[in-house]
């Protein structure tokens, strides 16, 4: 059985290639300086996974969806949004789970807000759990540190990995990170939502050192990489 492939695109955005699916993470790539050798006309995708409304979410799901008529998974009212302009979607809401081709999805609590770049109620955010018959992921989305997330040990398989924001001011900052670590009962952390405005610019080394005190592993992605 073959693992779950992750190339990382710029601030939360990753690509899954999941059982022979491409499933996107929050497309936000045309936005970000950072991620300017990344050409989204260039991107598959089956599928679009969004956490939540927020413009540095959701700003190439349109044209992404568009190119590529790919499906998009979210909550409720970011979904209804999108088919109220004319895009495929499958609803969710937190706590529920529900099987697709490429693998299982939980939508699972986020501490956050959710609004749409237009206004529009972006519904309360979350995190994705995903996995296959092998592997299991956690992408938080945009979070504080929550005891939530202790649920997702008991409710979910053995994680294999845990992708947190760990840019701080708009979420979690690395070291709460370490006890969502903790709560998540996996030491194998990826970050995002990090350096790409100033307030979320972060000391890498200082980062995974503190990760390696506690004989925990926090992979810092670089853009284009797959993981
Ligand atoms: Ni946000
Ligand atoms: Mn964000």
């Amino acid at each position: 059985m073959k693992n779950i492939d992750i190339t990382y695109l710029g601030h939360s955005c990753f690509l899954l290639k999941m059982n022979g699916k491409n499933v996107l993470v929050d497309p936000f790539i045309s936005g970000n300086p950072l991620a300017n050798n990344i050409n989204i006309e260039d991107i598959k995708a089956d599928y679009i996974l969004i956490t939540h409304g927020h413009g540095d979410h959701v700003t190439d799901v349109e044209k992404i969806a568009g190119n590529n008529n790919a499906s998009l998974i979210s909550n409720f009212e970011i979904i209804s949004y999108y088919q109220n302009k004319g895009f495929e979607g499958h609803g969710m809401n937190h706590g529920g789970k529900f099987s697709f081709d490429f693998g299982h999805v939980k939508y699972v609590t986020a501490q956050h807000s959710s609004m749409l770049p237009d206004g529009s109620n972006g519904g309360n955010p979350g995190g994705f759990v995903l996995w296959t018959d092998n592997t299991c992921i956690y992408i938080a989305g945009d979070t504080a540190l929550t005891m939530d997330m202790k649920l997702i040990p008991m409710t979910c398989p053995k994680l294999d990995l845990a992708i947190l924001p760990i840019g701080d001011n708009f979420t979690m900052g690395y070291e709460d990170a370490i006890f969502a670590s903790d709560f998540l009962d996996c030491d194998k952390i990826m970050g995002c939502h990090f350096d790409t405005f100033p307030p979320i610019k972060i000391d890498h080394a200082k980062a995974k050192e503190l990760f390696a005190k506690q004989n925990k592993e926090l992979i810092i992605p670089e853009i284009g990489n797959t993981y």
